[in-house]
Parts: C-alpha cells; sequence; structure tokens
C-alpha cells in the first residue's frame, strides 16, 4: 500500500444554467486550468492533520475518533468531511468498525490509522471556482489510490457529493462533475447526467468582482422567492432549461455570437432570480458595450465573478472595460483536465 499521494483537480466556471440546475434542470459547466492540490498521507498514529493556508487552516489537528465533530474550522470542513465519508463506506480500514444489519455504523472506530492532508490552490478560495468541491475531490480520489479502492469516477462523485451535501445542504454537484471529469460538461442536478461535450476551446474572458458570494444565502434567497411565486419562478427555471440546452448546440456548432446572445438572456433571468449586483451588472453592461458576443454573472452571484464570450478581436477592449469597473481579469484555459494522480 501506498503511504502518500499527490492529487489535483481543476476549478470550475459555470457557463450557463446556475440556480436552476438545483432543481432538477440541466447546466453547462467548464473546467479551469487553475487547480486544487493535495498531498494525502497515511499516518500510523490515529489522528487527522490538515495544513490548509489558502484557506487560513494551519496546524489543524484532531484524533480521529472526532472526525467530523465539535466546532470545525470553515476551511477545514470539506477535507474532514471527505475523510469521514470515504472512511465509512469503506470501514474495513478502520479495526473497531462494525455493520449493523447490513448498514454500515456511523461512529466507526478510527483507531488505526490517521490522515494528514496538505492543500495548496492555484487559484483563491474567493473566485468561487469551486476550491470546495475541488479539495472534496483531491481528497477520496487520494483515499481511493492510497487504500487501493480503484473508485470509478462516478463512485467519487457520488461519495464527494454527499461530502457536499453533508457540509452545505444544498448544491446541485455540477462543480463535483467539473473537478473529477474535467473538461465542458452538460450536467442535471445529482449527477442524473454528465455529458462531455464536444468542444476544445471557449474565447471567454472572466472578470472577478472583488465580492466573495455565499452561495447557500444566494440558493436560499432564491428559494424564498420560488415560494412566494412558484409559478413564476418555474416558469423562469423553465426557460433557463431551453436556454441551457440551445447553448449546448452552438458551443458544439462553435457559433460564439449566438452562445454570446443566449448568455444575454440567461443573465437577463439571473437578474430577475434577484442574484445579480450593481457590480456585476456594471462589468457585464461595460463588456458588452466594449464588443463582448455576451456577459452574464457565473455561479451563485452576488459577487465572485461574470464571464464574457469575446471575439478574439475584441478581447483586450472587453478586459480593459472590465477593469474600468473596478473588476480583476483572471486568466483562464477552459475544458481543463479533470482529477488525477500528480
Ligand atoms: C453556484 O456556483 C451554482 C448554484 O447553481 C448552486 C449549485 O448548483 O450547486 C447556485
Amino acid at each position: 500500500m501506498k503511504k502518500k499521494v499527490i492529487v489535483s483537480a481543476p476549478g470550475k466556471l459555470m457557463l450557463f444554467g446556475e440556480h436552476a440546475v438545483v432543481y432538477n434542470r440541466p447546466c453547462l459547466v467548464t473546467a479551469v486550468d487553475q487547480r486544487m492540490k493535495a498531498e494525502v498521507e497515511v499516518l500510523e498514529q490515529p489522528v487527522f492533520q490538515l495544513e490548509a493556508k489558502d484557506v487560513s487552516v494551519t496546524g489543524y489537528k484532531k484524533p480521529m475518533s472526532e472526525l467530523g465533530k465539535g466546532d470545525i474550522p470553515k476551511g477545514a470542513k470539506f477535507a474532514e468531511i471527505a475523510v469521514r465519508s470515504f472512511l465509512t463506506r469503506h470501514s474495513e480500514f478502520i479495526s473497531g468498525s462494525s455493520k449493523l444489519k447490513g448498514k454500515m455504523l456511523k461512529q466507526v472506530q478510527h483507531d488505526n490509522i490517521g490522515i494528514r492532508i496538505i492543500t495548496k490552490s492555484d487559484f483563491s478560495s474567493q473566485f468561487g471556482f469551486g476550491s470546495s468541491s475541488a479539495v472534496t475531490v483531491c481528497v477520496i480520489k487520494a483515499l481511493s489510490e492510497l487504500f487501493d479502492k480503484k473508485l470509478t469516477d462516478k463512485q467519487i462523485f457520488h461519495l464527494a457529493y454527499k461530502t457536499v451535501l453533508d457540509v452545505q445542504g444544498k448544491g446541485s454537484g455540477f462543480d463535483i462533475a467539473a473537478a473529477i471529469f474535467g473538461g465542458t460538461l452538460y450536467f442535471v442536478t445529482g449527477g442524473k447526467v454528465i455529458e462531455p461535450l464536444a468542444v476544445s476551446y471557449l474565447p471567454l474572458v472572466v472578470g472577478y468582482s472583488g465580492i466573495k458570494a455565499d452561495t447557500v444565502t444566494l440558493v436560499n434567497q432564491v428559494k424564498e422567492k420560488a415560494d412566494k411565486y412558484p409559478e413564476i419562478v418555474k416558469s423562469i427555471y423553465d426557460t433557463i432549461e431551453k436556454i441551457v440546452n440551445q447553448a449546448k448546440i452552438f458551443i458544439e456548432k462553435n457559433d460564439w455570437q449566438s452562445v454570446g446572445e443566449l448568455m444575454n438572456v440567461n443573465q437577463g433571468l439571473l437578474a430577475a432570480l434577484g442574484v445579480s449586483s450593481n457590480k456585476l451588472e456594471a462589468m457585464i453592461y461595460a463588456a458588452r458595450e466594449a464588443g463582448a458576443y455576451g456577459t452574464k454573472l457565473s455561479g451563485a452571484g452576488g459577487g465572485d465573478c461574470m464571464i464574457a464570450i469575446t471575439p478574439e478581436m475584441r478581447r483586450k477592449e472587453v478586459e480593459k472595460a472590465i477593469i474600468k469597473e473596478g473588476g480583476e481579469i483572471i486568466r483562464v484555459l477552459t475544458n481543463a483536465e479533470g482529477v488525477k494522480i500528480e
């Protein structure tokens, strides 16, 4: 058995379909070449250790028997719960674990092994590139390798998605899928469909708003709107679904003008759901005026990043316009490779 492994997974950008994808609709997501790396090591002491300087977690240490318990710092949650999810599912690695009527006992005794994790990210956790999902995927992939489980990508998806739901209660899982499979994906809630698109390049400009969005808060706000105006919000989701399905076709045809036009329509509906912001709108309109085919926010909204489908000859002007509105240009290549052992 290997003792240590380094795994990396890409960040992501939502192209179309955010929010609606939480409610059984499709979305389009692309993996970016800025990656999360995790060095994962099996220890002989029953202790869990985590170093994640990018999210201000240093010297974090606890007995394995305390995994998932007590006050867990925000930056440690996903890695810790990912370890717990894996070891609970594969409890043969833990002495003292037992099965009850065929069901794995939740409360396993982690008394014969420990895990040390060191993470390092190419991108800031503020961008909304999915650092929590990427960490979760890296940890589960690494444990699968270290314990020789040979989990398939689909099995990694389900375990990582369970971890995300355990930690934050909500989410479609699209970011997990991007971290595992890479490329550009057509994705339906919970991984019901995960389909790679035949595309190798997207002419994207990415602008960071400088504001960190809280996904769970925004998803809850949209839910409140849906509870109050169920028919109206349902018809917005239905329209977003149509946009996603149409955009998929245009992306595969490299018809960027039409992709851009659909981005503008999707943005209008996101604004209708109440998740845009003055800063995002300013960056979005400036990019359109500077010659982008189309622009929208990417992800939960409220902050994070906006994206602009831009003709190559207008890239510089579009970037300048975004900067003028106080945005920061994040240079990424899309269609990045999925999770891998380094
Ligand atoms: C957040 O990046 C995208 C949302 O659709 C949430 C999700 O799909 O998990 C708002």
